[in-house]
């Protein structure tokens, strides 16, 4: 948690750097030239979501000269004026808040050199206010709007629009924690221009539309914590940019496709808590970019002997908890040299656990908790000390550690010692329903160390703050 709230301390120091960046005023010399119709669109477009009481014209009589508006931004076009961007919402301390009742005006669309419209933690009551996004006029932005963002907006409902199909030069898409509904518009797919598609945290229902893999652009798509259902697009292999799919929660369903093996830059796959089914596919060996893969919480089944585990060379963080698997556990394990984490648990896993993966040089928690591992485990008493009660064995009714060659502190948890199988089975039974009752989400725990809480940080901070706290603060992340 400690590290969570250092990935926000840091990108407040971000947003606060990067302040500095307003607009280009022309200082003291003047007022800055600006249409009269680009001045009335803004000071409009702004009451309409701060209230009536904020008159533009007196406060800011000069905004994108030496009256700058907290949140917009200027440049110059042809000798005037124009606002460039635009975020509203408590972004800072002294940021345009929204009124309870906001409206959406349609000067806002008079604004043609808009690059980047943001709208954070603004529409925020679903029931007394609900609005929803105006379904015409984007196209008189299709040229200039890059960047549309809508975030933390439980207020907002409805549908996307299918007129941000005319949104041709966007790059980047964020619709993340509002209150919108409804299908996945297909045209999305045409824009091609997009790097970052991030429509999690609403209640989006229906298929993920063929469409999307055409975005061949795209290096972030998140579409977690919705209601999508049915399989995935087999065009998903055009995707060849990736770098970050989150796919989690939903009800997706059917086999995990054969077309992701060909996603080589892919560094974060995240399917869990779906309906995936039908094994493990064999090209997931081919996902060579791959830190972090996290399939846990689906019906999946089938064993993992069919996947070259130690292709995926950069593997950290590998979640295959509770998907139903029925095998040994593979030496080839072992050869994934950066993997600190590894979860089986949850799984109908069986056979003996070989001691060679205490020689993973990075690994800092293992689950094997709930499978059906036999034998004695034969890890050193160092490797235990380690991990502590990151090695998860527990509920494992025919597993022991050979008692006596392990002191007392160092015991793996919830394991029973071997000699004494028989007098202590029953005892063994209480401790592990305490143990499985205390030690719940180790996994989600670790990914929002991680910076992968759903709430806060969107898809492009979670990938780069993970990654950047993964180097900087190495094995501390796990603690
Ligand atoms: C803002 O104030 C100016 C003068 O102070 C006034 O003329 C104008 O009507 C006001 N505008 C709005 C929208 O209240
Ligand atoms: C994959 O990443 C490499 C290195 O960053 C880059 O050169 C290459 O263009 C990427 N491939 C695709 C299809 O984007
Ligand atoms: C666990 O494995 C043992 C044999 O190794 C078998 O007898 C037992 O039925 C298995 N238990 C479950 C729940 O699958
Ligand atoms: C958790 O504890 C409750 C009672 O405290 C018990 O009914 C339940 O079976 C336990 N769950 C597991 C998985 O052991």
């Amino acid at each position: 948690m400690t590290s969570f709230k250092t990935i926000n301390d840091v990108i407040v120091l971000i947003f606060i750097l990067s302040w500095g960046v307003g607009c280009h005023g022309q200082a003291e010399t003047g007022i800055a030239p600006m249409e009269k119709t680009e001045r009335e669109a803004l000071y409009s477009t702004i009451q309409g979501f701060v209230g009536y009481w904020w008159n533009g014209s007196e406060l800011y009589p000069d905004p994108c000269g030496w009256t700058p508006i907290q949140g917009v931004s200027c440049d110059l076009f042809e000798g005037s004026w124009y606002v460039t961007d635009l975020n509203i919402g408590p972004f800072y301390d002294n940021s345009l808040v929204c009124a309870p009742n906001v409206q959406f005006r349609p000067d806002f669309f008079a604004l043609k050199y808009l690059k980047s419209l943001s709208i954070f933690n603004c529409f925020t009551s679903p029931h007394h206010f609900p609005i929803s996004i105006p379904t015409k006029n984007w196209e008189s932005l299709y040229g200039s709007l890059q960047s549309l963002e809508f975030r933390s907006n439980p207020g907002l409902i409805g549908q996307i629009p299918t007129s941000f199909g005319y949104l041709k030069n966007l790059q980047s898409l964020v619709l993340l924690e509002n209150g919108l509904t409804g299908e996945l518009p297909s045209n999305i797919g045409n824009l091609v221009r997009l790097r970052r598609l991030v429509l999690a945290g609403n209640r989006f229902r229906g298929q993920v539309p063929d469409s999307f893999g055409g975005l061949r652009e795209l290096l972030i798509l998140d579409l977690s914590q919705n209601s999508l259902s049915g399989p995935l697009p087999v065009t998903f292999g055009g995707l060849t940019s990736l770098l970050k799919l989150d796919l989690s929660s939903n009800q997706l369903e059917g086999k995990i496709s054969i077309e992701f093996g060909k996603l080589k830059n892919l560094t974060l796959l995240d399917l869990s808590k779906n309906k995936f089914s039908g094994g493990l596919v064999q090209s997931l060996q081919e996902l060579c970019s791959l830190e972090e893969l996290v399939l846990s919480n689906n019906p999946i089944g089938g064993d993992l002997l069919g996947v070259g585990w130690h292709n995926l060379k950069s593997l950290v963080f590998l979640d295959l908890s509770n998907l139903g698997l029925t095998s040994g556990i593979p030496e080839t394990f072992i050869e994934l040299k950066r993997l600190r984490f590894l979860g089986l648990g949850d799984n109908k896993l069986t056979g003996n656990l070989s001691p060679k993966l205490e020689a993973l040089p990075s690994i800092s928690a293992i689950y094997l908790n709930g499978n059906n591992l036999t034998g004695d485990l034969k890890f050193s008493e160092g490797f235990y000390g380690k991990l502590g009660r990151r090695f998860g064995a527990w509920n494992n009714p025919n597993l022991c550690y050979p008692n006596g060659l392990v002191s007392p502190s160092n015991r793996p948890f919830g394991v029973r010692p071997c000699q004494q199988e028989v007098t202590l089975y029953g005892l063994d039974h209480d401790g592990k329903s305490k143990v499985s009752n205390g030690t719940l989400n180790q996994n989600s725990q670790f990914l929002a160390s991680l910076g992968f809480s759903r709430y806060g940080l969107d898809g492009f901070w979670k990938v780069f703050m993970a990654e950047t706290l993964m180097i900087v603060l190495g094995l501390n992340v796990l603690i």
